[in-house]
């Protein structure tokens, strides 16, 4: 990967046990790990918060992958946490629907690590915007069915994305939707620990997160998934939120009001005080979508509360126009590598801002 030789560099590592420095001898400098040389870089196919993903050649293999190398400008100790967790995830998540990390593979600096995945030829946010026409309802199925089905795998094995979202979906050229981007992941358990609030990008996020919740449950991810239907349903984001005040009004808006009475609960969320919502009692989405059928809009209302497991058994799925197959999900090769890939994730620590995704 374009790297100095630098194997005449000693490596020294503190001693854990003991006081002192070690020297790694060089037949362990790589440990376990294949180097990255072992692949040819083809070309840059996005740039994220954390890394840069470049499409190569497995020279041993002749396979094409995506390659995401590990960002660690800003990190003076060692691999970000998001990249582990990333990488620990993924690497026991075997599914369809989620990417494939393959392997880790090092380069000749301790700190150039690169996550070796399966390579997708496009992914939702660049084809959305590069196509002419909406998808077909039948096309959306496909990709929904498939979102979910991803999603119920990881909340099975208890793990949250938390952050879904269109730039995060990846699709191959078969039209197999699989679900990106574990960065922000986490494992939970019961019961639900405290965790950061500001995960998911604004537009996709889930209101309790909004109002402050501190117990993050898998229902932030369908949240999203909600969000995601809408958009690909709309050729155009739901709730395009400039600020967190913003987003809690337009999801007011679209929905109503929240009150003890349909959401029990809503008072106790520490900012539920803070904010005054607008006095809306109508949910607007047969206003936004009139003409989705009653079952489409029976389960994106659902999907702001439902588990995917239900969402999969919904009617809409097994009506008119039924879900097409994979293999007829539009491809636009030439235009991938031309997108501006944003880097829109919210991250932990800072503070996010909207998708900077160009609006179709
Ligand atoms: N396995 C893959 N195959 C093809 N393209 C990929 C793959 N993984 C990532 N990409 C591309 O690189 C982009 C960034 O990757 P990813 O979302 O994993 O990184 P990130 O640093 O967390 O990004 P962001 O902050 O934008 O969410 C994706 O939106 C996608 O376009
Ligand atoms: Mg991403």
């Amino acid at each position: 990967m374009g790297e100095p030789e630098l194997e005449s560099e000693q490596i020294r590592l503190k001693c854990i046990r003991k006081e002192g420095f070690f020297t790694v001898p060089p037949e362990h400098r790589l440990g376990r790990c294949r180097s990255v040389k072992e692949f040819e870089k083809l070309n840059r196919i996005g740039e994220g918060t954390y890394g840069i993903v470049y499409r190569a050649r497995d020279t041993q293999t002749d396979e094409v992958v995506a390659l995401k190398k590990v960002r660690m400008d800003k990190e003076k100790d060692g691999i970000p946490i998001s990249s582990l967790r990333e990488i620990t995830l993924l690497l026991r998540l075997r599914h369809p629907n989620i990417v494939e990390l393959k392997e880790v593979v090092v380069g000749n600096h301790l700190e150039s690590i690169f996550l070796v995945m399966g390579y997708c030829e496009q992914d939702l946010a660049s084809l959305l915007e590069n196509m002419p026409t909406p998808f077909s309802e039948a096309q959306v199925k496909c990709i929904t069915l498939q979102v979910l089905r991803g999603l119920q795998y990881l909340h099975k094995n208890f793990v949250i994305h938390r952050d879904l979202k269109v730039s995060n979906l990846l699709m191959t050229d078969k039209g197999c939707v699989k679900t990106a981007d574990f960065g922000l992941a986490r494992a939970y358990g019961v019961p639900v620990k405290p965790m950061t609030p500001k995960v998911v990008t604004l537009w996709y996020r889930a209101p309790e997160l909004l109002l402050g919740t501190l117990t993050q449950t898998t229902s932030i991810d369908m949240w999203a998934v909600g969000c995601i239907l809408a958009e690909l349903l709309a050729h155009k984001p739901l709730l395009p939120g400039s600020s967190e005040i913003h987003q809690t009004d337009l999801i007011v808006q679209l929905l109503g009001t929240p009150s003890e009475n349909i959401w029990p609960g809503f008072s106790k969320l520490p900012l539920a005080g803070q904010y005054t919502l607008r006095r809306q009692p109508y949910n607007n989405l047969k206003h936004k979508f009139p003409w989705l059928s009653e079952a489409g809009l029976r389960l994106l209302n659902f999907l702001f509360m439902a588990t995917a497991g239900d969402c999969l058994e919904s009617s809409y799925f097994k009506e008119k126009p039924l879900p097409c197959e994979p293999e007829l999900m539009p491809t636009f090769p030439h235009h991938r590598n031309k997108r501006a890939t944003p880097a829109t994730t919210a991250t932990a620590t800072a503070t996010e801002g909207p998708s900077k995704r160009a609006r179709p």
